[in-house]
C-alpha cells in the first residue's frame, strides 16, 4: 500500500546488489511512496549485480561509487544534485563487508589489513558519506540519513566477528555526526538495527542459519524481513519523524529486549 509519504523528496540509496538486498527493497518502497533517487554501489558490485533492472523499474539513474573513496563520493553527490535538480532529502547507507568473515578468519586470528579494509567499508564510509554531504551543503533542512546496523554492536555474537566492532563504530558515527548535522543543517541521522536477514552479506556470516532461526524463536513478533526494514526506513525519511535523531532503532520483532522465550526454553527442558 502506498501513502505518498515521500512525494517530492529526493535521495541517494547505497547498497542495492540484488533483489534480496535491504537497499533493493527500500528503493522499491521509496519509489512506491513517491520519492525519487539515484542508486549507487561499488563499481565491482555493478558488474556482478542486477542494479540496472532496479533502475529501470524505479526510473532511477545509477552512479557508481566506492564508498571508501572521497573522490567517488564527491562526484556522486555533485551528479546526484544535477540529476535530481536540487538538494537531497534522504540517504540510505546500506553497506557492509568484512574480509575476515569472507575468508573465514576467526576473531582471534585477524589479519589486520583485512580488518582495516572492513572498517573502512562498513563504518568509516558512513563518516565519509556524511562529511561529503555536509561540506557540499547538499542536504535540505529536515532531511534524513539512515544507516543499517546489527545488535552485535551491543551483545556478543561470536561468528559476527570483526563486523561487531564495525557496527559499534558505525552507530557511534551516527550519533557524533548527527549532532553536527542536526545543529547546523537540521538534518537527522539514525541507525536501524535489523534482524538477521537472508541477503548476500547476511548469509556470508558463519552460522547464519543458526542465528536467524534462534532469533525467530526468541522474538515475540518473529524476525523483521527486508521489506519490514524498507517500510521502517520510509517512515524515517518521511516528515512524520522530524525530531527523531541520534538514535539506534531496533527493527527486530522484540529480540533485543528478550531474555528467553517459551519456544527457546522448550529446547532445553527434559521431556517426560
Ligand atoms: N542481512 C542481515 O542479516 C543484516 C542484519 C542487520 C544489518 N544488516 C546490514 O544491512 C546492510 C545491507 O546489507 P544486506 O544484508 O542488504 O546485504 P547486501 O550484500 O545485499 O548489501 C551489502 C552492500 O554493500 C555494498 N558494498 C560493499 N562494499 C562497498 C563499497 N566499497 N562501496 C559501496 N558499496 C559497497 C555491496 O555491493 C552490497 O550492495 C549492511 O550494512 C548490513 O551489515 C544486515
Amino acid at each position: 500500500m502506498s501513502y505518498n509519504l515521500l512525494k517530492g523528496k529526493k535521495g541517494i540509496i547505497f547498497g542495492a546488489l540484488d533483489p534480496n538486498s535491504i537497499a533493493w527493497k527500500t528503493a522499491e518502497r521509496v519509489h512506491e511512496e513517491g520519492g525519487e533517487f539515484v542508486l549507487t554501489n561499488a563499481p565491482i558490485a555493478m558488474r556482478m549485480g542486477q542494479i540496472n533492472e532496479l533502475a529501470e523499474k524505479t526510473g532511477s539513474q545509477i552512479i557508481p561509487a566506492d564508498a571508501t573513496s572521497e573522490e567517488d563520493l564527491q562526484n556522486l553527490v555533485e551528479k546526484s544534485m544535477e540529476i535530481l535538480g536540487g538538494k537531497i532529502d534522504f540517504v540510505l547507507h546500506s553497506i557492509g563487508m568484512s574480509v575476515n568473515v569472507r575468508k573465514g578468519r576467526a576473531y582471534t586470528n585477524q589479519k589486520y589489513d583485512w580488518t582495516q579494509k572492513g572498517t573502512d567499508v562498513s563504518a568509516m564510509s558512513f563518516h565519509k558519506v556524511m562529511q561529503t554531504l555536509y561540506k557540499a551543503d547538499a542536504m535540505n533542512e529536515w532531511g534524513s540519513i539512515v544507516a543499517l546496523t546489527y545488535m552485535a554492536a551491543q551483545r556478543v555474537f561470536p561468528d559476527y566477528n570483526d563486523m561487531a566492532d564495525n557496527k559499534a563504530y558505525l552507530e557511534s558515527i551516527a550519533r557524533s555526526f548527527g549532532y553536527f548535522f542536526g545543529r547546523d543543517k537540521k538534518v537527522r541521522v539514525n541507525t536501524i538495527s535489523q534482524s538477521p536477514t537472508p541477503t548476500t552479506a547476511g548469509q556470508g556470516v558463519k552460522g547464519f542459519d543458526g542465528f536467524i532461526a534462534y532469533a525467530e524463536k526468541m522474538s515475540p513478533l518473529g524476525n523483521a524481513t527486508a521489506l519490514d526494514c524498507a517500510n521502517y526506513t520510509v517512515t524515517l525519511f518521511s516528515d512524520l519523524t522530524k525530531r527523531v535523531t541520534l538514535q539506534n532503532l531496533f527493527n527486530d520483532g522484540g529480540f533485543s529486549n528478550m531474555g528467553v522465550s517459551d519456544a527457546v526454553m522448550e529446547a532445553f527442558v527434559d521431556k517426560p
